[in-house]
């Protein structure tokens, strides 16, 4: 079901690297020529991200890695997101949901071409305990040939709506190739819609590995983002996608909460 096969498809050769966020994307915005103002200035980074520029992998058993996950998108929102995280040299991992691509396509491109994951957030948003093994795979199938249609790639990757799994859900994901996941930092910011609550969860909560579950649905998270790459630079952490926290052991069928500790 998969086209590309185990090694690294080129789509993900920006996307297998985060560098050090701050540190760096002052120095590689000069290399390219593409920074004309101070990382706090908003809304004006059209430079485009070189595309094709190799940057090194981060090894995640070397260095302190963590990702985003943003939910639920992509919405009118996503774009905002995608600036911030172009301005500081991240990336993130998109679970989109599928019936929501056909309008935004263009964003996903965008999103592809800085090197984030896109990945899958089923096509309609049931909780996928409440349905058929045939039903879970329509899903998948369904949202990953829309992404496909789009970016040339295949979502490998799934997180449940609701976080709502059972054995019999991962036995269908696994037929349908893709693997199931989770997170261990919950920023909630669905329900506060406060940029403070989202920092403070990430501040508390977020150690190696952590997988940070976000929705780009909603403006909150966005208002944090910055502070939030900013404060996890400090801390030493590289922002990786799913794919590279979990280094490249991801198993169809498998459930997956962090990375290396
Ligand atoms: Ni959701």
């Amino acid at each position: 079901m998969v086209p590309t096969g185990g090694g690294a498809p080129s789509g993900w050769w920006l996307g297998a690297a985060m560098p050090r966020a701050l540190t760096l994307c002052v120095a590689m915005g000069l290399a390219l020529g593409v920074i004309g103002s101070p990382p706090a200035a908003a809304g004006d980074d059209d430079g485009a991200v070189a595309a094709g520029v190799h940057r090194a992998a981060a090894d995640c058993a070397e260095v302190k890695c963590v990702a985003l996950t943003f939910d639920d998108g992509p919405s009118r929102y996503t774009e905002r997101y995608l600036k911030i995280l172009k301005r500081h040299g991240a990336v993130a991992t998109f679970f989109v949901i599928g019936s929501q691509v056909s309008g935004r396509a263009s964003t996903l491109v965008t999103m592809a071409a800085q090197g984030n994951e896109i990945a899958s957030h089923t096509w309609s948003h049931p909780a996928l305990t409440s349905l058929s093994g045939g039903q879970i795979r329509q899903q998948v199938e369904r949202t990953a040939r829309q992404v496909a249609k789009i970016t040339g790639k295949r979502p490998s990757l799934l997180r449940p709506p609701y976080g709502s799994v059972n054995g019999r859900v991962l036995a269908a994901l696994g037929e349908a190739d893709v693997a199931a996941i989770m997170w261990d930092v919950d920023t909630r910011d669905w329900q506060s819609r406060s940029p403070s609550a989202v920092f403070g969860h990430i501040k508390r909560e977020t150690h190696r590995g952590s997988i940070i579950l976000m929705h780009d649905l909603h403006r909150a998270s966005a208002d944090a983002l910055e502070r939030i790459i900013h404060y996890l630079d400090k801390r030493g952490y590289t922002l990786v996608t799913v794919t590279d926290l979990l280094g490249g052991t991801v198993k169809p069928g498998k459930a997956y909460y962090s990375g290396r500790r």
